[in-house]
């Protein structure tokens, strides 16, 4: 069964530029980026692994102090970034502050303007925009041939990228309300015959955020550049959620490029003394006939669980094995 086996013909082929790897937490997001991040960089491509987890889970996985850092390399063609997004919103709300206390000219924003403006950072939709607009930025930029995105667990990332189509109409509408504007203040300056004023910073900058974000949706919306994984483990649990999620990911036009199925218990349990461990093993196998029977052709590789965390670049190769090449057969 099965297309493709592991994610080498998926990812590794000309034209893939970004891969999103989504789903529940703690069930193996980071390590599949930063297995896959390897392989591509193994490969000779230029890659680019992100994540905004404040628990810096990739610089625990890459033994590296990456966490807020900027663009860490920690091996030839492999990058790592670990965005400090909660730093990121605070610079942003300071901005805006700024920009009030200019704007208005005053020295003190009232109080509960002030409280408004800081409760805020609790919203987690900022938190989101955040990360968000860090990758957008980074796509943008087009530094690197491939991107590798670990997405935060919650709402299996897909919340967030609903955020493009919010986001792109947000601007557009900015935009457009202040193109009337500046068309209006031409036409009254014409009127008392004064010169034309200086460029439109606001206007420029929103043009700028614009070019962003259509780069970034092109790239993620076109089945060519881009990949979604949704990374699940076999037990029932797992098997629920990730059918929702795929649900989810179908309601917003996101057609994934497959399911990783990882913490796949090894066969040699089958045959173990411990009626405990041959019974884990048994039960998974039920499982696996779900998954085969709901998912079927869309699970495009298979990882088994270590006895130990893979870490460090040696475990990330292991991984990358299963991940990537798909040494790991399971039907
Ligand atoms: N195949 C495996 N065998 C053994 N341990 C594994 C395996 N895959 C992942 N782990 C371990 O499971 C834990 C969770 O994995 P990981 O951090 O990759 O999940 P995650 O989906 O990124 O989690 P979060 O949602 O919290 O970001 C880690 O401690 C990791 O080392
Ligand atoms: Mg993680």
């Amino acid at each position: 069964m099965g297309v493709a086996w592991g994610l080498r013909d998926i990812v590794l082929r000309d034209g893939v530029k970004m891969v999103i790897f989504a789903g529940k937490g703690g069930l193996g997001k980071t390590t599949s980026s930063a297995a896959l991040a390897y392989a591509a960089a193994r490969e000779g491509k230029k890659v680019l692994c992100f994540s905004t987890d404040p628990q810096a889970s990739l610089s625990d996985i890459f033994e590296r102090d990456i966490f807020g850092k900027g663009e860490v390399e920690v091996m030839p063609n492999l990058y790592v970034v670990e965005i400090d997004a909660d730093a990121k919103i605070n610079a942003y709300i300071q901005e805006v502050k700024q920009r009030i206390r200019e704007m208005y000219k005053m020295d003190q924003i009232p109080p509960e303007i002030e409280a408004y403006i800081d409760s805020s950072v609790a919203e987690p939709a900022m938190y989101e925009s955040a990360t968000y607009d860090a990758m957008a930025e980074y796509v943008a930029r087009g530094e690197y041939d491939l991107y590798v995105f670990d997405m935060p667990p919650f709402g299996h990332g897909i919340r967030m990228l609903t955020m493009a189509d919010v986001l792109t109409s947000w601007v557009e509408k900015l935009t457009e309300v202040r193109e009337k504007a500046r068309e209006y203040d031409e036409i009254a300056r014409k009127l008392r015959s004064e010169r034309l004023v200086k460029e439109d910073e606001i206007l420029n900058e929103l043009y700028d955020i614009r070019r962003k974000l259509t780069t970034f949706t092109d790239v993620m919306r076109d089945r060519s550049k881009s990949a979604f994984f949704m990374v699940m483990t076999p037990e029932a649990m797992s098997v629920y959620d990730t059918e929702k999620a795929l649900e989810a990911f179908k309601a917003i036009g996101i057609k994934p490029a497959g399911v990783v199925l990882n913490k796949v218990l090894p066969r040699e349990m089958a045959d173990n003394p411990s009626p405990y461990i041959r019974n884990r093993y048994r039960q998974q196998e039920e499982v696996l006939k779900m998954i085969l029977d709901k998912f079927g052709d869309l699970v495009v590789a298979a990882i088994p669980m270590f006895p130990r965390e893979p870490k460090g670049l040696d475990g990330i190769r292991e991984v990358a094995r299963h991940l990537v090449d798909g040494v790991t057969r399971i039907w």
